[in-house]
């Protein structure tokens, strides 16, 4: 890792993060459904393609490359334009899909589009279809998961790139439902969804950032017609 910040370009955000993601850092981006963990996922990339010419990959295991469109453009995204420009790659991977290799396969697009941004959504879906784990039927307590997904993250992070891991919550007490994504990760941002009766129902914490001073306050989240807007209590 290097001292580069890396901006998310996400309001409010940075200033949170003390600037952005170190360079080269790989986050964890955990929280219940539809805390907004995807959108915010795309619009780190949308905002380095765009505002920091970063071109960036996501790689889905979740929703079709469409859907993101789709989903994009209620925020005026130009997630095509950005396609067409080389600045934005969509790898839509169907979960049953997912073999031992299809980390090599990810690793070649981003050396050959010179990716600097990646997210992952997600980890968890991952961690649930890891190839022995489909063939043996085993539980995804398994050990082979946890190397799947230790070696998965470690061939990431040799790239270089600055990533976006998006994970659900376990309902074991773990943050992840590997159980060692979140000691391998760099940092943690966790999402979480509790409507309180005011303006904003989600709220966010950096929960773990090494080499940063990062804020640990709660803050508001907003999903607005233009993106995430992270917001400041009092
Ligand atoms: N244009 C919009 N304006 C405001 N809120 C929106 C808009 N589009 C989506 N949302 C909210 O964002 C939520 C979905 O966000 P997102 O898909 O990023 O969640 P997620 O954390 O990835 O969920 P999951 O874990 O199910 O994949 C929706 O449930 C909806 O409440
Ligand atoms: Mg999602």
């Amino acid at each position: 890792m290097g001292g580069n910040l890396v901006k998310t370009g996400i309001k409010g955000l940075d200033k949170q993060l003390g600037g952005g993601i170190p360079e080269g850092a790989l986050v964890m981006v955990t929280g219940s459904p539809g805390t907004g963990k995807t959108i915010l996922g795309m619009e780190f990339l949308y905002n380095g393609a765009t505002r920091y010419d970063e071109p960036g990959i996501m790689v889905t295991f979740e929703e079709t490359a469409e859907a993101l469109v789709e989903q994009a453009r209620q925020f005026n995204w130009d997630i095509v334009g950005a396609q067409k420009q080389k600045k934005l790659v969509i790898a839509a991977l169907p979960a049953n899909k997912i073999e031992k290799d299809s980390i090599e396969t990810i690793v070649k697009i981003i050396a050959k589009n010179n990716i600097k941004r990646l997210v992952i959504d997600s980890i968890s879906t991952l961690a649930f279809n890891t190839p022995t784990l489909s063939d043996k039927a085993l539980s995804v307590e398994d050990m082979s998961v946890k190397r799947f997904i230790y070696s998965f993250i470690y061939r990431i992070r040799e790239t270089g790139v600055t990533g976006l891991l998006i994970s659900q919550n376990s309902n074991n007490g773990n943050l992840s439902v590997d159980g060692v994504s979140e000691f391998i990760c760099d940092g943690i941002i966790s999402l979480k969804f509790q409507p309180m009766g005011g303006a904003y129902s989600r709220s966010l914490i950096i929960q773990k950032m090494r080499n940063a001073k990062n804020d640990e306050d709660l803050h508001p989240v907003e999903i607005s017609n233009s993106g995430v807007v992270v917001h400041t209590l009092g």
